[in-house]
């Protein structure tokens, strides 16, 4: 059966998140981070989802502001800048307006020009994910932003990707499932997604039960792996 929906994880995916670090050291105010925003941003990254895991095994569920502001606090300490509440505050305020990949727009206009669902399913909180979507200008293109608010528990519990046959009615095998998160992409194999891992940093493939079954470095093979 032909792909009908095409699904993405939305941070690291469709929104650049090592650009609210990169933006603010490229700002006068926080010449501090120059040379270790990208440290800064990979300790950030790998916390914030560490908490997420952490919270979604012990079912201390709290949303993804609470661990995205948790995993920073982390990271500004690890790196010395913890005594910058200036920094703290314009990291999270970036975090709002995060730039969307350049082939965004297009892959998705391409998608819906061919009449396919297309969705973000994402950690983010609804307000979060509204934000993104607006400030990268993608709206029009999206179907719908699928929260894991919605069943309170992060990825990769099955009952996030479930979000996606109860709002479209459709099949697992019909979902092309796209993240740049190596274990996203094994686990929503795993569930029965056809699946893309979009692996722009060049990481090693994630040792879990499952594989992605298609490695890509950006989106823009996306429209014809849905088979347009
Ligand atoms: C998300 C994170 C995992 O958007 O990237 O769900």
């Amino acid at each position: 059966m032909p792909i009908t929906t095409c699904v993405f994880d939305a941070y690291g995916t469709l929104f650049d998140v090592g650009a609210a670090a990169r933006q603010a050291a490229s700002e006068p105010d926080f010449v501090a981070i120059k040379n270790d925003w990208m440290i800064l941003a990979d300790h950030w990254r790998t916390k914030q989802l560490q908490y997420s895991w952490l919270r979604a095994v012990t079912g201390a569920h709290t949303d993804f502001w609470e661990v995205t502001q948790n995993g920073l606090d982390w990271a500004l300490e690890k790196t010395g800048h913890a005594g910058d509440p200036a920094l703290r505050a314009r990291l999270l305020a970036l975090y709002w307006e995060l730039q969307a990949y350049p082939e965004v727009p297009q892959m998705l206009a391409a998608l819906k020009a061919a009449g396919l669902n297309t969705a973000i399913l994402s950690n983010g909180a609804p307000q979060m994910l509204d934000a993104a979507v607006t400030s990268a200008g993608i709206g029009a293109v999206l179907d719908v932003s699928l929260s894991v608010e919605s069943v309170g528990i992060f990825k990769p519990d099955a009952r996030v990707y479930d979000l996606v046959g109860a709002h479209f009615g459709c099949a697992k095998h019909e979902v092309l499932f796209v993240s740049s998160n190596g274990w996203d992409a094994a686990a929503a194999t795993g569930y029965g997604f056809a699946t893309a891992w979009v692996n722009r940093a060049g990481e090693p493939m994630d040792r879990l039960p499952w594989t992605p079954a298609h490695h890509l470095t950006d989106l823009t093979g996306i429209p014809e792996l849905a088979g347009l």
